[in-house]
């Protein structure tokens, strides 16, 4: 059996749509405007990573390193398209985006109700023989409310793994 080919890579302003679409396509995350994809392909590819399963854009990261905290990485999303997920894509992207942003920790923020994300960040700790440490950071009342915005936003908890250990193995 052959095996699957997998490309992981930062993104290029190409790919900009394909992130927008991978992200509507989850049904559950915030879908930003398609302008705000393409200028996360320009201005911050070597902190984020598209992958491509068979050439086909299968899921994507986007972070940033914290202007304020450098050795700070900032995951702001993570989708895997519904065809790919529950193979270990995410866990690939999240271990290669980490690896080569070589921060020295990393912040995310998740919903509680968002089993496989806590899974998945747990995974990185665990990987990296390290703590995850959970606290709230942005509570429902700051998102605008359901009239205004067509749909209410459930609290963020914000999720920290460090140490980080760099060019883990
Ligand atoms: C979250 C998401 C990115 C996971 O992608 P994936 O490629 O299926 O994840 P992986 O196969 O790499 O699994 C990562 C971990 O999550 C666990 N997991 C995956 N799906 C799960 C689910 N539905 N419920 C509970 N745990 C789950 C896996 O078992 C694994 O943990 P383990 O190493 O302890 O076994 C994907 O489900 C998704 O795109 N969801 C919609 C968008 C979203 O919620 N993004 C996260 C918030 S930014």
């Amino acid at each position: 059996m052959t095996e699957e080919l997998i490309i992981l890579r930062a993104p290029t302003v190409a790919d900009g749509a394909d992130l927008w679409r991978i992200a509507k396509g989850t049904g559950v995350l915030d879908t930003n405007t398609p302008y705000a994809y393409l200028l996360w392909a320009r201005d911050f590819a070597a902190t984020s990573v598209i992958a491509e399963v068979e050439a086909e854009p299968a899921g994507f990261i986007s972070g940033y390193l914290k202007p304020s905290d450098p050795e700070t990485l900032f995951i702001w999303q993570v989708a895997v398209d519904a065809n790919f997920r529950g193979r270990g894509l995410a866990k690939k992207m999240l271990f290669e985006l980490v690896e080569r942003a070589g921060a020295a920790r990393l912040e995310t923020t998740i919903t509680e109700d968002n089993a496989a994300s806590i899974a998945l960040f747990t995974a990185l700790a665990r990987k990296h023989g390290t703590e995850i440490a959970r606290r709230p950071l942005f509570s429902a009342d700051l998102f605008p409310s359901a009239e205004e915005s067509g749909e209410a936003h459930a609290a963020e908890d914000l999720y920290v793994v460090e140490p980080l250990a760099r060019q883990s193995a």
